[in-house]
């Protein structure tokens, strides 16, 4: 099966809107890059943003919603952020702000953080499709990690050749801007550039007063998904268990579950990594609210997203 290039004036965009609300994949223009947008409220649909742009760690994902006010429904904004918002969306720009409780965004997307990255896009097909799912969207580039961002359609095709996933790109032509968005972390005082893109840092400058800089030198790198130690939880936790003991809780995977744990829960009973990723922040909270000595986790194999599953709980078991 191969994934179909559509143009939005041939396609009524239902289809694209139903593919969303499945739980599938599109590639979708923005005024950046393609993006490979699932509905960010569906843990799995997330998951599959992971798995197939074999994304190396739980690097976490933009959310892209219609307008402020949507986006004030998910996450803290403050003055800062209202001041930015109204300069520069819809636009190029990325705010990541704390996220609110009860927020229902996936926590995949945010990468077990509690923060969130946020942006309304300028692009009008982008928003057309965001404002008729009614949802917000998570979408990274829709490019295999690693490779070239995509600012064609042709770009997403020939990354993704042979896949199950996006089952559509809607045909924006070429990406205005082509390169991805500023994202501006306003959770520090001063606020920090994370990454620098088509809003300069200037012109965040003249809205907000001096950006901070990032101290890389304490091992504070850019990317939260480098960090050594993170998305730790407060219960220790215990990789490869063979055993598990009567005061600990299990996390499974696959059908042969190790008995005699206090608490057991299935990662995934049909070892799907897909799953796996689903569910492993979820469930690590659902057992981390004091009441076990450790958390215990089977095995999970080290191929496709199963690497960056393990990245994820190394990190987390890190001292
Ligand atoms: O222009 C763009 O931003 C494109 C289009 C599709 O919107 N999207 C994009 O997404 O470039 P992606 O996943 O390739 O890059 C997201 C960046 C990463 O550097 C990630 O670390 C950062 O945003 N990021 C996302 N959430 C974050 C958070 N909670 N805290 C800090 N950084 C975050
Ligand atoms: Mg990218």
């Amino acid at each position: 099966m191969s994934i179909k290039i559509v143009s939005p004036f041939a396609l009524p965009l239902h289809n694209a809107i139903n593919i969303l609300l499945a739980g599938d994949l599109i590639a979708i223009p923005t005024e950046t890059v393609y993006g490979l947008a699932a509905d960010a409220t569906n843990d799995q649909a997330v998951a599959k943003i992971f798995a197939l742009k074999n994304r190396p760690t739980f690097n976490p994902l933009i959310i892209h919603l219609a307008d402020a006010v949507l986006a004030e429904e998910y996450v803290m904004f403050d003055e800062r952020a209202r001041l930015l918002a109204k300069a520069f969306w819809p636009g190029p720009l990325t705010l990541v702000l704390a996220r609110k409780p009860g927020c229902a965004i996936s926590l995949l997307a945010s990468a077990g953080l509690n923060s969130l990255a946020v942006r309304v896009p300028a692009d009008p097909i982008a928003r057309k499709i965001i404002s008729d799912l009614k949802r917000p969207i998570a979408a990274p580039s829709a490019n295999p990690s690693g490779s070239l961002s995509p600012t064609r359609p042709e770009h997403v095709f020939k990354g993704f050749f042979g896949q199950s996933n996006p089952k559509l790109i809607v045909d924006g032509g070429a990406c205005q801007g082509g390169i991805e968005s500023t994202v501006v972390n306003l959770i520090t005082e001063p606020a920090t550039l994370l990454r620098p893109g088509l809003v300069s840092s200037e012109q965040i400058e003249s809205i907000i007063g001096p950006l901070g800089t990032l101290i890389e030198s304490d091992n504070k790198i850019l990317s939260p998904g480098q960090l050594l130690k993170h998305y730790a939880p407060q219960t220790k936790l215990r990789l490869n268990a063979n055993t598990v003991a009567n005061d600990e809780a299990l996390l499974a995977f696959g059908k042969a579950v190790l008995p005699g744990a206090a608490k057991t829960l299935n990662l995934s009973a049909t070892s799907n990594l897909v799953e796996v990723a689903a569910n492993l922040f979820a469930m690590l909270h659902e057992v981390d609210q004091g009441q076990f000595r450790a958390i215990a986790v089977m095995k999970i194999p080290m191929r496709g997203i199963g690497i960056a599953i393990n990245d994820r709980l190394k990190r987390a078991a890190q001292d």
